[in-house]
């Protein structure tokens, strides 16, 4: 599923910000490239020391890159990636090379990815019995990571737990406990109830009231569990 590809210009003139949540699939468009892919040229930066990684080089995979697997080159020339990571957040240029001469201005992408976590396993999926207090973590990884605070609030983006049916979780339910130490995490603390078995926790990333993505996490609540857990249901 291609949820969003959300291109608009933000910081530069020609830069596009798309919003990504891990597991799903993304194309990052190339709006330089000539009509043969055979010049493409297509670079990665996860942050700004980093060092450049080459993807695509000249309309060809470069092997041992950590994406190799799960990167193609588009017929547009755009680059696909399957199964985004959280690791896969960044800066993509594509470039147009004729016999080593750059044509045209780089074509630039910044990829955000939001990720949610919990404090009991590094899986998407965690396994935890009712009565337990278990606390799950949503995070925006971008290029901006070390001043991400001070730039999504700039670009008045917003980052928040949402119910079943949507809605925005406020600080006023008491079963959740809120906490944002930046505005580009949040994490929530509940105690499990027998009904939570197989539920969404579902966080999700508005731009200027705009939905832009949205990544959920799934509790399964063990079997064994069942007898203690009736005991924490409200009555
Ligand atoms: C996607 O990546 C995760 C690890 O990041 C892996 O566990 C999962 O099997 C992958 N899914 C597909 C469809 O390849
Ligand atoms: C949160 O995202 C879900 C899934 O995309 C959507 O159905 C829901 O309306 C969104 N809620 C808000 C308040 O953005």
């Amino acid at each position: 599923s291609l949820r969003c590809s959300c291109v608009s210009g933000l910081s530069g003139v020609d830069d596009a910000h798309v919003f990504i949540s891990s597991g799903e699939n993304v194309r990052l468009s190339c709006n330089n490239a000539l009509p043969d892919c055979t010049s493409t040229t297509w670079i990665y930066n996860r942050f700004s020391h980093s060092e450049t990684v080459e993807l695509i080089r000249l309309g060809i995979k470069k092997k041992n890159t950590e994406s190799y697997e799960r990167l193609s080159l588009g017929s547009d020339c755009s680059l696909n990636i399957k199964n985004i990571t959280k690791e896969d957040y960044g800066f993509y240029i594509c470039q147009q090379y004729v016999n080593d001469q750059q044509q045209g201005t780089d074509a630039r992408v910044f990829l955000h990815v939001l990720h949610v976590s919990s404090s009991s396993s590094s899986s998407s999926q965690t396994e935890i019995s009712a009565g337990r207090s278990v606390t799950l973590f949503c995070q925006l990884y971008s290029y901006e990571r070390v001043s991400c605070d001070d730039w999504i609030r700039s670009e008045r983006i917003n980052l928040f737990w949402v119910n079943q049916a949507g809605d925005k979780l406020t600080r006023s339910d008491s079963r959740y406990q809120i906490s944002a130490p930046d505005h580009c995490i949040s994490s929530l603390t509940t105690t499990l109830l027998n009904e939570d078995h197989n539920r969404e926790w579902r966080c999700n990333i508005t731009q200027r009231n705009q939905l832009k993505t949205s990544a959920t996490y799934t509790v399964k609540i063990s079997g064994e569990k069942t007898i203690l857990s009736e005991s924490f249901r409200p009555s």
